[in-house]
């Protein structure tokens, strides 16, 4: 019944319970079985800054538990842009809600949110601060791939590409791989665009190892993972600024067969930029079986149905409220 704000909040447990729960989520996000589970529940899905995957998987999981979803698009469309505050507008939203998802451009706004409301709100992307859910969407694929190569998060080795210190996906997976153990960072992105030092105690404090560097060919081939991400060009102060940066790292099938081991997994949260300028991960891997960019993806939808279920108690009732798939 609480916000999920924070990947702070987690623990191992917490994480290993939210991923059994997403296990059980297969057969009704796969639409053998379904479920009303939250039959006459509404989750209010709050985006005042774009998204594809985040907004359209937490109204899908919530759709397939058998709720219902009112969207807010944009900050047009809602009074905070005539300057009304977070804290108000969540004591009136939460009013029509059961619990809310949010996605915001400032950083701690969610949290700010969160304060006002009388519903669980969990985060769906605060600014440049974090991205929980991305984070948990994220370990579960690293877990379920890295699995298929008979390893395990722990004493893995994790190379992230780009733009470290905007990405609030890294910031979020990092801090959740501090609670393993022995893991090697290698953190690849333009000195400007380094990691924040916050995150990077944080991994020391771990006990992780890390190298940074700002050259990408020569520092992959240790990587187990490697997970590239978009010059966030949202959060520079102008386009010109960004675009110094981006097209900076490319990842192709050519430099991944020279440079990377023969199973290296590569990820990417998406959207990743496929215009000439940037082009971070080329269209020639998408047909690589160790591209598990649209798989992560699709855990995205099991991660967040097990979230929904869990914030509101119901984990255990799935079974008892299904009904026949009629189509
Ligand atoms: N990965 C992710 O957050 O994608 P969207 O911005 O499309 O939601």
């Amino acid at each position: 019944g609480s916000h999920i704000l924070s990947v702070n909040q987690l623990d191992l447990d917490a994480i290993n319970t939210i991923f059994n729960v997403a296990e059980d989520m297969t057969p009704y996000a796969l639409r053998e079985k379904r479920t009303k589970v939250l039959d006459g529940a509404i989750l209010g899905n709050l985006f005042f800054e774009p998204s594809t995957r985040t907004r359209v998987s937490f109204g899908c999981a919530f759709n397939l538990l058998g709720g219902n979803v009112r969207e807010t698009v944009g900050m047009g469309s809602s009074s905070l842009s005539k300057g009304e505050s977070l804290y108000d507008t969540a004591r009136v939203l939460s009013t029509y809600s059961d619990v809310i998802a949010m996605r915001h451009p400032e950083a701690y706004s969610v949290k700010e949110f969160a304060e006002g409301s009388r519903v669980p709100v969990i985060n769906g992307g605060d600014g440049s601060n974090e991205h929980p859910t991305q984070a948990l969407l994220d370990l579960f694929t690293i877990q379920k791939e890295l699995s298929h190569h008979g390893q395990d998060i722990s004493g893995m080795h994790i190379a992230m590409v780009g733009d470290l210190k905007h990405g609030r996906t890294v910031h979020s997976l990092s801090r959740l791989l501090c609670m393993y153990k022995g893991i090697q960072f290698t953190l690849i992105s333009p000195s400007d665009l380094a990691m924040p030092d916050y995150v990077i105690n944080d991994i020391e404090n771990a006990g992780h190892k890390i190298t940074i560097t700002d050259q990408l060919e020569g520092n992959l081939h240790q990587a187990d993972i490697l997970y590239l991400t978009r010059i966030q060009e949202e959060r520079f102060a102008s386009q010109d600024e960004a675009d110094k940066y981006r097209g900076k790292f490319r990842l192709n099938h050519s430099i991944y067969t020279k440079h990377c081991k023969s199973n290296t997994v590569i990820m990417h949260p998406l959207p990743r930029d496929s215009r000439a300028a940037a082009n971070e991960l080329d269209n020639d891997l998408n047909s690589h079986p160790s591209l598990a960019i649209f798989r992560q993806a699709d855990n995205g939808l099991l991660i967040r149905m097990a979230l929904f279920a869990l914030t509101l108690g119901v984990e255990n009732q799935l079974q008892q409220h299904e009904c026949p798939v009629n189509w």
